[in-house]
């Protein structure tokens, strides 16, 4: 299914097939890189993971291999359904392992100096008929398209955490972006098993503009004194009907990431009222990141995770 509420910039009759996508290339080994592998190989697809650290490699494999198993542990999928799709995931350290994919997705840090320094390295490794998307959460597709060789090849797939559960794929073209490879990236979004929603190509587009400033105003609520971390979760949850409370949905995040989508929401749109809470800065400073360090308004030593305040 696909929730398309405005067609878009740049959209224009098919003139081209949209190319057939068969090899993969992901780039970034994190828990989004790890997410989007996952679906990608059990929908048959060869899948080769790129990341410069080989830790980083062997704990994603780690980590899709223990995800798999939850599935098979309450019958989502089979043993031998996860068994093919394990066969299907390749690692690599370097580019140049992606010379024969037909779309590479790029899960690198929410950070537009990196993403660009990768294409720059990544291009010239690729087929020139090779898409690109980007799995970046607020970042301006148009901008970094216009960083590549390949601006019309260019979009914006933006997968949710934890990408083997959530059903969305935001996908945004950039002004440049070409039918063919929208078409061709709402199709292998499908055959992923997920519903497409298109979103323009404005700060953070439709999900994080509206749910990270809501778990900044969290942030605020607690460094206002209005609430505990505690409290602030268990109203949301219980009084909103939330999977999780805010503060536990973004440590769940990514702390840092939630900052940078919130810079990237006040440089991008010039209004005060996505100014990163001070709390949520200083928690960032601190290395206080969330899940992922151990500590963000939990502290995840403990089982259960204690509060922080
Ligand atoms: N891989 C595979 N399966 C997983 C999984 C994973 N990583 N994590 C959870 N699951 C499965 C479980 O096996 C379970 O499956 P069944 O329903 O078939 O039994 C199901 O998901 C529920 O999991 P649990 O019972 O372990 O835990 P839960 O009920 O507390 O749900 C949750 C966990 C799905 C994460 C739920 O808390 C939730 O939906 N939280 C909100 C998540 C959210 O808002 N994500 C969006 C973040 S924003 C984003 O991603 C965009 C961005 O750019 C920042």
């Amino acid at each position: 299914m696909n929730v398309d509420v405005n067609p878009g910039f740049g959209s224009s009759p098919m003139a081209a097939v949209p190319p057939d996508i068969q090899q993969i290339g992901i780039i970034g080994a994190g828990q989004m890189g790890s997410g989007i592998a996952h679906v990608c190989a059990l929908a048959g697809l060869s899948v080769t993971v790129v990341d410069v650290k080989p830790d980083a490699l062997s704990k994603a494999l780690a980590t899709i291999s223990r995800n798999m198993d939850r599935q098979v542990n309450r019958s989502v999928i089979s043993s031998d359904a996860r068994d093919a799709a394990l066969m299907q995931i390749h690692t690599a350290t370097e580019f140049s392992a992606l010379g024969t994919a037909d779309l590479v997705i790029e899960a690198a840090t929410e950070k537009e100096d990196v993403k660009r320094s990768i294409y720059k390295a990544l291009t010239p490794s690729l087929k020139p008929e090779c898409l690109i998307a980007s799995n970046t959460s607020s970042i301006s597709i148009t901008r970094l398209g216009a960083s590549t060789d390949r601006a019309e090849k260019f979009i914006g797939m933006h997968f949710m955490n934890p990408v083997p559960v959530m059903k969305l794929v935001e996908v945004i073209r950039g002004i440049a972006t070409d039918e063919p490879t929208f078409q061709a990236v709402q199709t292998l979004a499908h055959k992923l098993g997920k519903i497409t929603a298109v979103s323009e190509d404005f700060p953070a587009f439709i999900v994080n503009r509206i749910l990270v400033p809501m778990i900044n105003e969290a942030v605020y609520a607690l460094y206002e004194g209005v609430g505990s971390v505690t409290a602030i979760d268990t109203s949301m949850k219980l009084g909103a009907n939330h999977p999780m409370g805010p503060l536990e949905l973004g440590d769940f995040i990514g702390l840092d990431t939630c900052l940078s989508i919130m810079q990237v929401l006040y440089e991008g749109l010039s209004d005060s009222k996505y100014r990163p809470c001070p709390l949520l800065v200083k928690y960032v400073e601190a290395g206080w990141l969330g899940r992922k360090s151990g500590r963000g308004f939990y502290d995840y030593t403990h089982s259960p995770p204690r509060p922080t305040r």
